[in-house]
């Protein structure tokens, strides 16, 4: 009656421990753009489909990362981000980790790739977007040291139509 406790306890067992494995950062490819609609559809209201990460992810200057558990190669990756870089400024287009992986370190660990590359490429300053009331992505900014440079009032509604300002932020590179 029991048989499938062991392979409930080495089910969830193997779950821990991938949990507790180190997060790696790979770019961002065109094998991943379906995984990235996923996360994307899961963290906003308007997803976007994998075609239209493709496109963006082919347009000059477009580059993003994948963050996996290591050991991790093929599965969903814990979350993505995606930028634009022309001449030495950039912006983040989209960013989204796993509802189950949040709090674990992986929207620092994008971030800090997209910093690394664009310090590595000497760009001068990385711009977003980003609601006013989501409080979760305003304090990961703040500790990367991005500074409020402007406001587009009434930019984001939600379901109830109820309207938020969109803060646009900016770190400076150099
Ligand atoms: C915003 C988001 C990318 C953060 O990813 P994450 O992997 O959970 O972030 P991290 O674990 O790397 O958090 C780093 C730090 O940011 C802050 N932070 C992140 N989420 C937070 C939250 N919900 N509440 C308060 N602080 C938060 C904390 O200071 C955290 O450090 P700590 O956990 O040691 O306290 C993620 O919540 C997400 O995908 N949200 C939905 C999509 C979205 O809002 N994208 C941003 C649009 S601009």
């Amino acid at each position: 009656m029991y048989w499938y406790l062991p392979l409930v306890w080495t089910m969830s067992f193997w779950d821990g421990w991938m949990n507790a494995a180190p997060l790696i950062a790979h770019p961002l490819g065109a094998d991943d753009v379906d995984f990235a609609a996923e996360l994307h559809s899961e963290a906003f209201a308007r997803p976007w489909s994998g075609d239209e990460f493709l496109s963006l992810l082919s347009k000059p200057g477009s580059f993003g990362f994948v963050a996996r558990r290591i050991g991790d190669r093929q599965g969903p990756p814990a979350g993505f981000v995606l930028a634009r870089q022309a001449a030495d400024e950039a912006e983040i287009l989209t960013i989204a980790v796993s509802r189950k992986a949040r709090r674990q370190g992986v929207g620092r660990l994008l971030m800090d790739s997209v910093l690394e590359k664009l310090h590595a490429d000497r760009a001068a300053s990385l711009f977003l977007e980003v609601d006013e009331d989501n409080l979760g992505a305003l304090t990961l900014y703040r500790h990367l040291r991005f500074e409020e440079v402007g406001r587009r009032p009434a930019y984001y509604a939600d379901a109830s139509g109820r309207r938020t300002s969109a803060l646009v932020l900016k770190r400076p590179l150099r």
